[in-house]
């Protein structure tokens, strides 16, 4: 199969890694690449290891063109207001009958819905696992293992970021302190402040409350407030009663009514939601016929991005 990439970033050049490491086995070309800056490579004989970007193409659509793929891999950077170019990125891709796997989850907060029935319509795959606590299994595991449950709910620590900030500061740093080393590790949004002011949180609320509950919403429809307000002084003092504080992501179904919210709420130490440390992530699932249960992923890096869209490629090949 060749893949055309969308965005060669700090995603796109892990899944190149995995791609090369194992290519014995899954025998993937990459046949594109396209960036914002840094111009664009295609060639549908297949682009060798470091290949040289030539001027940017003038258009998603001229990019498709020339790569000549059959799946479309789309991994430019999160905007959480509109989920564009990448809406736009991913039906260039569907009218070329191209499948498309994607690690950024605008589309999915923004559109899901209609992503999924074009999909549909045309008979292509459309997976999106990395968009939600990278290649832990989320949307696989509902899709795969749980027939005739229903989603009633959700509450996830979801966001790295945060959580490098809040313990920087436990530790005696400064906000900018932690977030400097979360830009150090890669796992901050091009903007922080997404990060930060919990865009990046609502905007994996809505991804997961249009998946798993059909929500049809977007990230503006998410009651959101970060942890921007939060100083050292209040971490400390909040630490010293045996507290933390985590941006939590819940989703919940009461009667007719859905909803959706991201804070940053004080909780106990040996609260499961803050048990998770560094970059680790916790989601708990509230279901009607499994009752509560979890993903738990320990210390992802984007090597586990990189993974989650490598499993949705290895999905799409599968009958
Ligand atoms: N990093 C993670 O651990 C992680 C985890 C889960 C999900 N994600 C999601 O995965 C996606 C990629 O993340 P990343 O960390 O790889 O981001 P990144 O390092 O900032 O790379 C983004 C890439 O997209 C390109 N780009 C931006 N706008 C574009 C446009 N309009 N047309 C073509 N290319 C464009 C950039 O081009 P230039 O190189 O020229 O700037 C860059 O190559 C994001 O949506 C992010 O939310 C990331």
């Amino acid at each position: 199969m060749k893949l055309a990439l969308i965005g060669y970033g700090n995603v796109g050049r892990a899944l190149a890694r995995l791609l090369r490491q194992k290519r014995r086995q899954f025998p993937f070309k990459i046949t594109g690449i396209h960036t914002l800056r840094h111009g664009t490579a295609a060639d549908p004989r297949g682009l060798p290891e470091d290949a040289p970007m030539g001027p940017r193409a003038e258009s998603i659509d001229a990019f498709l063109d020339a790569a000549g793929a059959q799946i479309a891999v789309e991994l430019t950077t999160l905007n959480p207001s509109t989920g564009e170019p990448a809406i736009s990125h991913i039906r260039a891709a569907f009218a070329r009958g191209m499948h498309v796997v994607t690690a950024n989850k605008g589309p999915i907060a923004h559109c899901y819905a209609a992503l999924r029935d074009e999909a549909a319509r045309a008979g292509l795959g459309f997976r999106f696992e990395s968009a939600v606590m990278d290649g832990a299994p989320v949307f696989n595991l509902w899709r795969h293992t749980m027939p005739g449950v229903n989603v009633l709910g959700f509450t996830g620590a979801l966001n790295s970021t945060s959580k490098i900030v809040i313990e920087t500061m436990e530790r005696g740093g400064s906000f900018e302190d932690g977030l400097a080393e979360a830009r150090r590790l890669g796992i901050t949004e091009a903007d922080g402040t997404f990060d930060l002011e919990g865009w990046d949180s609502a905007a994996k609320t809505a991804a997961l409350a249009n998946v798993l509950m059909d929500a049809r919403t977007t990230p503006q429809e998410v009651s959101t407030r970060g942890i921007a307000r939060l100083t050292p002084e209040r971490v400390q003092e909040l630490q010293s009663k045996g507290k933390t504080v985590r941006l939590i992501s819940r989703g919940k179904r009461t009667g007719g009514r859905l909803s959706l919210r991201v804070r940053a709420e004080v909780l106990d130490r040996a609260d499961i939601l803050a048990c998770t440390p560094g970059t680790s992530n916790i989601l708990l699932f509230h279901t009607d016929l499994m009752g509560t249960f979890g993903t738990v992923s320990l210390d992802p890096q984007v090597e586990q991005t990189a993974y989650g869209v490598f499993s949705d490629l290895v999905s799409l090949l599968e009958p």
